[in-house]
């Protein structure tokens, strides 16, 4: 493990790619050239991130996530022919960590794109769907775990666009712009029925989760026809 194999789809006219970072790029997170990246304030407020990262940091950051055992962690790339821009990364960490059982397969995803021009446009709402394809498709996890504090709404609407559903809100779970922020986590389960059915084990899911399942299904149905596994 460590980073995630390619996956490629468009968002509008744009071509994305979801691939390995390089050693050579990662200081683009942090590039003065592109506004700063991660060193402004108003791009990581929401991810408890009190500090302004410097092109070492990445670096040592790159041989981490390169190194780790219990991640998959993509860049997402923007592709215009010969040309490959990295806007951002996409992960999925602490696979398995939580699995009590060693039947339940887990893992936290998060996401961010550094350079706020190429918000707004479905970016991250696309390369979520790719993602949560990926999991449950490929990795056979039974459930995606993710934190959104409140005021982030474009990263909360993002995830529920692939059936992520709301579980719970840790209260007062950091101080940024003058208040303290209440953080909600949510979840979303493999569709799949082999997955779904030792998930509930005779449970009965809650309309919202089977809600969601229809969702998370058409967005794999989408993900299917639409993404490229390289
Ligand atoms: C959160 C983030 C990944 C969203 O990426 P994005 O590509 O802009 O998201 P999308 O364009 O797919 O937008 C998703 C939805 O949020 C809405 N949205 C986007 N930015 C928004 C904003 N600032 N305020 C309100 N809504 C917003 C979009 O209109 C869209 O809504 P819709 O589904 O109703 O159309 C990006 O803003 C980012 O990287 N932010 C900084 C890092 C961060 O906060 N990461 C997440 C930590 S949990």
């Amino acid at each position: 493990m460590a980073f995630g194999p390619i996956m490629r789809f468009t968002v509008g006219e744009l071509q994305i790619e979801l691939a390995p970072m390089t050693k050579e790029t990662i200081s683009e997170f942090v590039s003065l050239a592109h506004g700063g990246g991660l060193q402004r304030r108003s791009i990581t407020r929401y991810m408890g991130m009190d500090f302004a990262p410097t092109a070492e940091d990445e670096e040592e950051w790159f041989e981490k996530t390169r190194a780790a055992k219990d991640s998959l962690i993509w860049g997402i790339w923007i592709v215009d022919g010969e040309s490959r821009t990295l806007i951002g990364n996409s992960a999925l960490v602490d696979i398995d960590k939580d699995g009590h059982s060693g039947l339940i397969r887990q893992a936290t995803s998060g996401s961010l794109i550094f350079r706020p021009e190429f918000w707004g446009k479905g970016i991250a709402s696309v390369a979520h769907k790719a993602r949560t394809w990926y999991a449950f498709n490929e990795l056979g996890l039974h459930r995606i775990k993710s934190a959104v504090i409140k005021q982030n709404i474009g990263s909360r609407a993002a995830l529920e666009r692939s059936g992520y559903t709301f579980v719970y809100t840790e209260r007062n779970e950091q101080y940024a712009q003058g208040e303290l922020q209440h953080m909600d986590c949510l979840e979303c389960l493999n569709p799949l029925e082999l997955f779904w059915s030792q998930w509930w084990h005779g449970d009965r899911p809650s309309k919202t989760s089977l809600a969601a399942r229809r969702l998370t299904r058409e967005v794999m149905d989408w993900a299917d026809k639409n993404v490229e596994l390289a």
